[in-house]
């Protein structure tokens, strides 16, 4: 009798020990895939996005019977199982961004450079705020700047080269990406000043904004960048002075000017320019 009701009282303490591992399994288990459905949702978003895919990338295995980490072009973190990466660069594909990508939470590294993409860009993807590298070089995107609006991200490359965009360069950009290192906005519709504020991106090693439509004087506080190496602004329509103050310019290697109206300045700089501690630049184009 005593040694039956004891078998009992083991078993059920085995059962609610199951139970629990049980629970806790399901409780890991579906927190694992709620957080890859959100990346999942996010890519076959943008999968749905893509009208024309002539190397028939993403007909490969971009479906929920592949494991997303296992895709192509996408690689995830090996702990948590979320996409970090997705580079789908050189693919010639056709169609649009959809904001879903903004969805991918713990991406850091988004490369979407040379294919056909067109649209507006989502600025819903900079509300991921682990994101340090976005590269949407030669597309045919068009529409404003992303507004850029969300918490401070991580930022550190921007390369929207090559597209159509037209606007103005936020004043707020360095407020919202403070960790900039190369912002690359050149051969696009951008208008308006270069704003002194760009001075706030203190990381910043490359600026390059030619082939645009920029006009106004170059903002004496882009002196201030002590990281930059290459500086960009040939083809637009600047005017006034090169400022004195990009003599204290001590890491910068390549800068060209040519093709603005900054006429007259020229030899000025240049003396100005030799008579100047700094000796490191390597190439040089007014
Ligand atoms: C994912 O890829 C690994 C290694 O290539 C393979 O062993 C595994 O079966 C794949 N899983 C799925 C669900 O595709
Ligand atoms: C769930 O994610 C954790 C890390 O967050 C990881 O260690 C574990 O292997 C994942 N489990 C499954 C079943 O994918
Ligand atoms: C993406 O892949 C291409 C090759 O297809 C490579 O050239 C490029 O460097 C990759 N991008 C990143 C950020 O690693
Ligand atoms: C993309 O298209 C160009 C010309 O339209 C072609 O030369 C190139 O091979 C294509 N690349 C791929 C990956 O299909
Ligand atoms: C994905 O993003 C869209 C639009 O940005 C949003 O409406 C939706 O709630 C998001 N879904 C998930 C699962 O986060
Ligand atoms: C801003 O980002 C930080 C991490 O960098 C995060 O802890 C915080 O919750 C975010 N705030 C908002 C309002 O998104
Ligand atoms: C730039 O930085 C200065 C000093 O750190 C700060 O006072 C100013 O508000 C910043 N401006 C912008 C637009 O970020």
């Amino acid at each position: 009798m005593e040694r039956v009701h004891s078998l009992s009282m083991m078993s059920r303490s085995l059962l609610r020990h199951c139970l629990i591992l049980i629970s806790l399994f399901i409780a890991a288990a579906t927190a694992n895939t709620s957080t890859t459905t959100a990346d999942q949702d996010g890519l076959l978003a943008l999968k749905a996005h893509i009208t024309h895919d002539p190397t028939n990338f993403l007909a490969k295995n971009w479906n929920t019977r592949t494991l997303v980490c296992n895709w192509t072009g996408v690689t995830c973190d090996v702990h948590s199982h979320r996409v970090t990466i997705l580079n789908i660069s050189r693919l010639n594909l056709t169609g649009t961004i959809p904001s879903q990508l903004g969805n991918l939470s713990s991406l850091q590294s988004l490369d979407l450079s040379f294919n056909q993409l067109s649209g507006s860009i989502p600025s819903a993807i900079f509300g991921t705020y682990t994101l340090k590298y976005v590269n949407f070089r030669e597309n045919q995107l068009s529409g404003a700047f992303p507004s850029l609006i969300f918490n401070k991200s991580s930022l550190q490359l921007l390369d929207f080269a090559h597209n159509t965009l037209s606007d103005e360069i936020p004043a707020n950009i360095c407020s919202n990406l403070p960790f900039l290192e190369i912002l690359s906005l050149s051969q696009n519709m951008f208008h308006g000043g270069i704003p002194s504020t760009l001075s706030n991106c203190t990381y910043l090693q490359k600026l390059s904004l030619p082939y645009n439509d920029f006009s106004g004087a170059i903002p004496k506080e882009i002196g201030n960048l002590n990281k930059l190496k290459r500086l960009y602004l040939g083809r637009n329509r600047l005017q006034g002075e090169i400022p004195q103050e990009f003599g204290n310019l001590a890491e910068l290697e390549q800068m060209s000017l040519s093709e603005n109206k900054l006429q007259g300045m020229i030899i000025n700089f240049l003396q100005f320019y030799s008579s100047s501690a700094c000796f490191c630049i390597r190439s040089l184009v007014l």
